[in-house]
């Protein structure tokens, strides 16, 4: 197949209407998202999401996010929203937050996975609102990136994933936050998160006190008696191809730490990565370093995190040693991604 490309340039007119008419013919267009790109197709049209599961490669049961522009078309998704869930949404939408609310009859399984239950997101990003809104299609996206990677945060990614393999890519630049959307499920006894991202507990609970971390959050890797709500959850997530390892504590304990274990491995004859912050960066003296932005600045450190993970993936490293970081607000998102990707090896220093 040939993949067109869409180049959207910062500032200039374009013209989405190709995109659109693909989306609405049953094409699949990966489009820029505020938290990643995705790879869309009509939510409404089965055969269009069976084809989303072949380019990604992901299990039939792992069910989509439906995207929409307005509110009028959450009426044709859903029913029974609670006051709970109304509310969040109306603060944070649109923006970077999911929820799951119970489907109407019309939304295909082959959409849900399955569910009763539904995946609905107001994307904020510009180029994602206007496809939206002007194909009006309830739009299926997954993050854009083959199952078992990370999500692409740039079209050069998508395009490395992608190309051939569906209709179009709408190359809109590097995405401005970087991690999937925050997903509250309001559809048990209380709400609760699936997903940790830039909505956080912490904003939430302003919002609704009850909410709760899935269970599955806090096992720190132990699910196997914990059933995840997130069928995504589930799956063996995105693993680098070498061994990554977190390293917690104090900075200089951490880059003393590091660099031992560098040392170490280096001795042994393997190559070593270091995933380390701006501010330790000069610390570190073995191994391909890449610095994964200021430690004071958890917002750049979300937007760098799956690029450096490819760049990782692109190079020879076989042993990662990665700085962590706190777990509170939005360092909670990228704390949850490092450790997945880490398979929870974790030092305290
Ligand atoms: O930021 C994002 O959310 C991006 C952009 C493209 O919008 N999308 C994204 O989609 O991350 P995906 O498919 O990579 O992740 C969706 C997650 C999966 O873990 C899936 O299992 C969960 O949402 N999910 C979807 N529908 C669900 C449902 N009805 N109940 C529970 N979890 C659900
Ligand atoms: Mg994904």
């Amino acid at each position: 197949m040939n993949t067109l490309i869409l180049k959207i340039e910062e500032g200039q007119e374009y013209d989405i209407s190709k995109a659109a008419k693909l989306l609405k013919l049953g094409g699949l267009v990966a489009f820029p998202t505020e938290t990643v790109y995705g790879l869309g197709a009509d939510g409404f049209n089965k055969e269009a999401s069976r084809k989303i599961y072949a380019a990604k490669g992901r299990p039939s049961d792992n069910p989509l996010i439906l995207h929409i522009a307005d509110w009028e078309q959450l009426d044709k998704i859903a029913s029974n929203i609670s006051k709970e869930a109304d509310k969040v949404m109306r603060a944070f939408w649109p923006g970077p937050l999911t929820v799951i609310l119970n489907k109407k009859k019309e939304v295909p399984y082959e959409t849900t996975g399955g569910l009763d239950t539904v995946a609905v997101r107001m994307p904020s990003h510009p180029v994602a609102r206007r496809l939206l809104s002007e194909s009006q299609v309830c739009v299926a996206a997954p993050s854009a990136n083959t199952s078992g990677r990370p999500s692409p945060t740039t079209a050069k990614y998508v395009i490395e994933d992608m190309n051939g393999k569906i209709d179009m890519i709408i190359d809109g630049g590097s995405v401005g936050l970087g991690l999937e959307s925050t997903i509250v499920d309001f559809t048990s006894d209380v709400p609760t998160v699936l997903r940790p991202g830039f909505i956080t507990l912490e904003m939430l609970r302003e919002l609704i006190p009850n909410v709760v971390l899935d269970k599955a959050l806090t096992a720190q890797g132990r699910v196997e008696n914990i059933k995840a709500k997130a069928p995504g959850m589930k799956y063996k997530h995105y693993a680098p191809k070498a061994d990554l390892c977190l390293i917690k504590g104090e900075s200089s304990q951490v880059i003393k730490k590091i660099n031992e274990l560098a040392k170490e491995k280096e001795e042994e004859g393997y190559r070593v990565g270091i995933i380390g912050t701006e501010e330790n960066i000069p610390g570190y003296t073995f191994g391909l370093i890449k610095n994964i932005g200021k430690r004071g600045e958890v917002n750049s450190i979300a937007a760098n995190l799956y690029r450096v993970l490819r760049e990782f993936d692109d190079s020879d490293v076989q042993y990662i040693y990665s700085e962590a970081f706190e777990e509170e607000e939005l360092g909670q998102a990228i704390m949850n991604r490092l450790k997945k990707a880490a398979g929870y090896q974790m030092i305290r220093v």
